[in-house]
Formats: C-alpha cells, sequence, structure tokens
C-alpha cells in the first residue's frame, strides 16, 4: 500500500491532495486538465437548490500573494446538477465530495436529502460550505455556534450514515469554538478552512478589483494562518475529548506546505488557488510527500498528523 494513502471518515483515499470546493468545476472540468486519480478526492463547487448566476464580474483578481475571490456560489442547482451532472462524475477515478451551501437551514436540508439518497451514491462524503449569509440574520451560517449546531444537527439528519465534513469559516474569532460545536452537533469531520474576508482597492478608480466591495482571500498569502488555525482547532477537539479527522485547506502551492499541514494535525489536505497556478502541482505534492514520508521514516502520513513539535 502507498506510504500516502489515508483515510477520511472512514472513506479510503489513495492520497491525503483534494481538490477544495469551487476550484475543480463539479468534478469533470479538472479532470479534463489533471487526471482525476492524481487526487485522493475531488470536491465539487457549493450546490444549492435553487440555480444561482453569481455576482457581477470581475469574480476573480490575481494579487501578489494569491486570489481575491466573490463568485457568488454560482451553480446550475440541486435538480440539474443531481440530473445532468452526477450521472457524469460516477466514471472519475477518485472519491467525490459534494459540496452543500444555502441561505438557511432548510436549503441545506434539501441538498442534504438528495445528496444521502442512493441516486448520489457517487458522493461518498459531503461537506457543508458554512460561509454564506443568512437570509434571516445577514450573518454568515457559520459565524455563531448555536446556529451552526442547529443547521448541522438538522442535515445529520436529513443526510443519514453519509460521513460530514463541515468547512468553517475563518473569520470569526473563536474557529475552535465553532468547530466544537459543529462536532457535537454530529459532523464527523471539519475543514479548516474557507476564504478568508479581504478587499482589494484600485486606488485610481477608486474602486474595488472585483465586482463587490468585498471578496475572499485565497493562496499562498493565508496560508501559514490556516496552518494555525488547524493547530488549534486540532488541540481544542483534543482537550474536548472529540478527535475528528480536520482537512487543512489555505495556500499549498506545494509539498511542504501540505506536509506542514499534516503536521499541524490534518488527515486530508486541499488545494484551490494552487491548482490554477500550475495544473502539474497535484503530482508534485503528492510525489514530494511520499519522499518525505520516507525520509521521516514513518511507515505511513498517518503516522505524521499532529506530529508538529513546539
Ligand atoms: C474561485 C474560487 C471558488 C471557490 N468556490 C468555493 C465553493 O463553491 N465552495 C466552498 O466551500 N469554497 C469555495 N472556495 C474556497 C476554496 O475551496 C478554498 O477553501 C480556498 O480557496 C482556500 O484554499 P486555497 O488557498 O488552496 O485556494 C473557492 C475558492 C476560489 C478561489
Amino acid at each position: 500500500m502507498s506510504v500516502v494513502a489515508t483515510n477520511l471518515c472512514g472513506i479510503p483515499l489513495r492520497n491525503p491532495l483534494i481538490a477544495a470546493a469551487g476550484t475543480a468545476g463539479y468534478g469533470a472540468e479538472i479532470a479534463d486538465v489533471v487526471p482525476a486519480s492524481r487526487f485522493g478526492a475531488i470536491t465539487t463547487k457549493s450546490i444549492t437548490p435553487e440555480s444561482r448566476a453569481g455576482n457581477p464580474p470581475w469574480r476573480v483578481t490575481d494579487l501578489p500573494a494569491g486570489m481575491l475571490n466573490a463568485i457568488g456560489l454560482a451553480n446550475l442547482g440541486l435538480d440539474r446538477f443531481v440530473d445532468e451532472v452526477l450521472p457524469g462524475l460516477a466514471d472519475l477515478d477518485t472519491v467525490l465530495i459534494g459540496s452543500i451551501a444555502g441561505h438557511c437551514i432548510d436549503d441545506y436540508v434539501e441538498v442534504a436529502t438528495a445528496f444521502g439518497d442512493d441516486a448520489a451514491a457517487s458522493l461518498r462524503l459531503v461537506e457543508l460550505n458554512v460561509s454564506c449569509p443568512n437570509t434571516a440574520t445577514g450573518r454568515l451560517l457559520g459565524s455563531d455556534p448555536d446556529a451552526l449546531a442547529a443547521l448541522v444537527a438538522a442535515v445529520r439528519e436529513a443526510l443519514g450514515a453519509k460521513p460530514m465534513l463541515v468547512k468553517l469559516s475563518p473569520g470569526d474569532s473563536d474557529v475552535a469554538g465553532l468547530a466544537i460545536a459543529a462536532v457535537r452537533a454530529g459532523a464527523d469531520g471539519l475543514t479548516v478552512a474557507n476564504t478568508y474576508p479581504a478587499m482589494s482597492i484600485d486606488p485610481e478608480t477608486r474602486r474595488s478589483r472585483i465586482g463587490r466591495a468585498a471578496g475572499g482571500m485565497s493562496g499562498p498569502a493565508v496560508h501559514p494562518i490556516a496552518v494555525k488555525l488547524v493547530h488549534d482547532v486540532r488541540a481544542r477537539l483534543a482537550a474536548e475529548g472529540l478527535p475528528v479527522p480536520i482537512v487543512g485547506i489555505g495556500g499549498v502551492q506545494s509539498w511542504s506546505d501540505a506536509a506542514e499541514f499534516t503536521l499541524a494535525g490534518a488527515t486530508a489536505v486541499g488545494m484551490g488557488t494552487g491548482l490554477f497556478v500550475d495544473p502539474g502541482a497535484p503530482r508534485r505534492v503528492v510525489r514530494g510527500l511520499e519522499k518525505w514520508v520516507l525520509r521521516q521514516d514513518a511507515a505511513g502520513i498517518d503516522d505524521l498528523v499532529g506530529g508538529f513539535e513546539p
């Protein structure tokens, strides 16, 4: 067995590298450029009950240390995803993770009910994108521990036995507190984290460089912040006796970025912006991790998870 093989919430992955939600299309789009078999898993873009056109352009801008985006959850909507896209994803040679988004609990429950159904058997895990504004309160659904717990508990019931990751929003000051609330409410694992609230202003036009005033920052700029979040979330969960797996995401471009996440406590590692920069990166990351595991004299990468020594 490969030294980088792992297991996420009971689902075997051939390696820990996951194409991050929204950066690989629905799954088939990235497979046109990078063979799906290079990834341990691919996460779909977030699906909402109704189709969404997304935000006006520009939705993405390049910055010196990463990317600022305000996509606005553009997607086909649940029915068309299940009828037109999902059947074509069943042949991808990797694990598929279905991402769910919405603006109220009912939205998530509707998508989770469909994703828990036999017709969606090719989605082996589900990830909740909780970085969405709640239409009732205007606050992010994932920014208040009680609201997050209510959301996760409702989805847990709708989803049945399928493993559920909750992808935390890093804008909140107590991300570990949100992690604990999510796990107590039924999350099987956590993804840490989504993009970071950010702005970029063109001084000549005095306007935003994207179609909205603010967006989400990703790429190398966020990497050290995300590594600390993974470390802190893992430590707080362990202290509470809630040792669930964590997917570390933020700024991975190289094997050593991924290895940092492993040592901080991540069972698997997402890559988003890095896929736009270099489609060859997934292969380099996985090969680099294999050599690193051997250099560390470990039997497998799982033995290095949380192996950071202060
Ligand atoms: C263009 C773009 C689209 C994204 N769409 C989604 C999405 O649909 N759902 C989601 O949970 N995260 C989405 N994300 C966030 C990524 O999955 C990831 O958490 C973030 O980009 C940080 O990782 P990175 O630095 O490797 O890009 C998106 C990010 C980008 C750059």
